[in-house]
């Protein structure tokens, strides 16, 4: 995905979206603070102002910046303002971590191969908010024993939707709460992500994003591919 061939290798430079928590911001941070990753995170922005994930940047030391849609404002022209700001802090990859917000190619096309997002289900399932409940919903009703969690490349507009990277099946257990399965769920992202993260920014990258694997909604992936 990245281009390492007569490059001497650099310390990866990520810039992460966010829209929320930031809880998997924070499962970046550490593993880039710890060495499990061999990047740094150049900038942190949000479409939200106010958000805990942009202090989880400032006690981090990283710049957060806050990139609000102004009123009437065209898709086209938001992208254009978050490419100039994204671009300014040189990024090898860009991770989209709970970016609550459709990307046009307007800024997609700007970073090709570069762009990662995490979504809390398989591929080619529950693509959209609120996955995470929708599952659980669809367990209780007895149509379902498991979900996901993957991690793919984004090429164009489609949402949750993309070359996959990694996935992780995780088994819902209704006999427990929806805020235990939630907790699962975060859990299996954060070690999801940053195994992606930890070989993307390696020198000698492993994975190779599956083109077979999106659109598939009878996906039966079961296990992670990293
Ligand atoms: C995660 O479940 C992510 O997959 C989804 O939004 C949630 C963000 O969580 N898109 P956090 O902000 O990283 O805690």
């Amino acid at each position: 995905m990245i281009e390492t061939t007569g490059v001497r290798h650099r310390t990866r430079r990520l810039v992460v979206l966010v829209s929320g928590n930031g809880s998997n911001l924070q499962a970046i941070l550490d593993a880039c603070a710890d060495g499990r990753i061999d990047g740094v995170v150049a900038a942190v922005v949000s479409n939200r102002r106010d958000v805990f994930a942009l202090q989880r940047a400032n006690a981090a030391g990283v710049p957060a910046v806050h990139i609000g849609a102004r009123a009437g404002e065209t898709r086209a022209d938001y992208d254009t303002r978050l490419t100039e700001v994204v671009a300014g802090f040189d990024p090898d990859i860009v991770v989209l971590a709970g970016w609550l917000r459709i990307l046009s190619m307007s800024f997609l096309g700007w970073f090709p191969q570069r762009v990662v997002n995490l979504h809390p289900s398989k591929p080619g399932e529950l693509g959209g908010l609120h996955a995470i409940e929708r599952a659980w919903d669809e367990a209780v009703e007895g149509n379902r024993t498991e979900t996901g969690v993957m991690v793919h490349l984004v090429p164009d507009e489609g949402v949750d939707d993309g070359p996959v990277l990694a996935t992780r099946a995780v088994p819902i257990d209704t006999s427990g709460t929806l805020e235990a399965f939630e907790a699962t769920m975060h859990a299996a992202e954060h070690a999801v992500l940053v195994e992606v993260l930890a070989d993307l920014c390696s020198p000698s990258p492993r994975l190779v994003a599956d083109p077979q694997r999106p659109y598939a909604a009878t996906s039966t992936t079961t296990e992670a591919t990293a």
